[in-house]
């Protein structure tokens, strides 16, 4: 339910509630926004919080109180051409800043993929009973889509559900799934513009057998204040290791040299024969760069690589 004043919220919260419940202030919030209320004083003092204290200025005048989702969550991105889906192989960020997925939430700190808690046919309902009828919702209501629709979902006892929705790429899940993807994506994003998705012949769903394990580098700090300018040491020889493509984010070129000029610097992509060679090739080129204050998480993969190696 979404409410515009504290009152309405906290009589919500009075009512037959079962907690943990959620109460999100509905506007930007750079991720603080949200609020896993353990009990309904915390749900209330949350609510006071953002409607009455005014902790997020106006992106706290509207709340919204929602079901506590738990699962685990998976990013699933799909083209659609404003008929059709093409879904693309399921990606995992890890969004917390900490191993162990502790810390405070940031833009994402690595990525694995495939790898995520469903099966072939737990994806065949997703887009059976969730991607598809959002598409046609789209086209019903005059606002047809064509692109990227990328879905955050928390698979849970209930099944999938979706927490959100982007029409872009998911930062860092791309890093992932383009490297294994042996289409020519300009001619696949052609058919979608032009909405001719049926029309896409055998070599655009080629995959790379193997998997992806990316590793963000961040600045010192992130996600809270850091610094930019620092030089970015060990580039070229980080590149050598086989099976593994870097990408620049935060980075800069000065005088010659590559400089930090963000919060998420570089992501770093392995690419291997089981999660855990993904995760040795990219950690492998992570330990030979470097840069003043450089942090990122050690167990990026290790939850999926885990899950891997319990299915056989
Ligand atoms: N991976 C999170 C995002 O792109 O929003």
């Amino acid at each position: 339910r979404t409410f515009r004043d504290a009152p309405d919220a906290k009589l919500y919260l009075e009512s037959e509630l079962s907690f943990p419940i959620v109460v999100k202030a509905s506007g930007l919030a750079a991720g603080k926004g949200v609020v896993i209320a353990q009990t309904k004083d915390e749900a209330i003092a949350a609510v006071d919080r953002m409607m009455a204290e005014r902790v997020f200025g106006s992106s706290g005048d509207v709340v919204v109180i929602e079901e506590y989702l738990p699962g685990e969550e998976v990013s699933v991105h799909a083209l659609t051409d404003g008929r059709s889906v093409l879904t693309l192989p399921l990606s995992q960020d890890h969004k917390r800043a900490l191993d162990g997925d502790l810390g405070p939430n940031t833009g994402g700190m690595g990525a694995v993929s495939p790898g995520g808690p469903l099966d072939a046919e737990g994806i065949e309902r997703v887009e059976s009973s969730i991607l598809v009828p959002t598409i046609h919702a789209l086209a019903r209501a005059k606002r047809p889509f064509r692109g990227v629709l990328y879905a955050g979902l928390m698979v849970g006892r209930a099944g999938a559900k979706v927490l959100e929705y982007n029409v872009r790429f998911g930062d860092p899940e791309t890093q992932v799934i383009l490297p294994r993807w042996n289409a020519d994506l300009a001619s696949v994003f052609r058919h979608v513009a032009e909405g001719r998705l049926d029309e896409l012949g055998a070599e655009a769903f080629q995959w790379d057998s193997r998997v992806a394990v990316s590793v963000v580098l961040c600045a010192g700090g992130y996600p809270g204040a850091f610094k930019r300018g620092d030089p970015i040491r060990g580039l070229k020889e980080a590149e050598r290791v086989p099976g593994v493509v870097i990408f620049g984010a935060g980075v800069e070129q000065r005088g010659g040299e590559v400089v930090t000029a963000g919060g998420r610097v570089l992501n770093v992509t392995g690419l291997g024969k089981s999660v855990e060679d993904a995760r040795t090739r990219a950690y492998e080129a992570v330990a030979k760069i470097h840069f003043e204050a450089m942090q990122f998480r050690k167990d990026i993969g290790q939850k999926a690589g885990r899950a891997a190696r319990s299915s056989g």
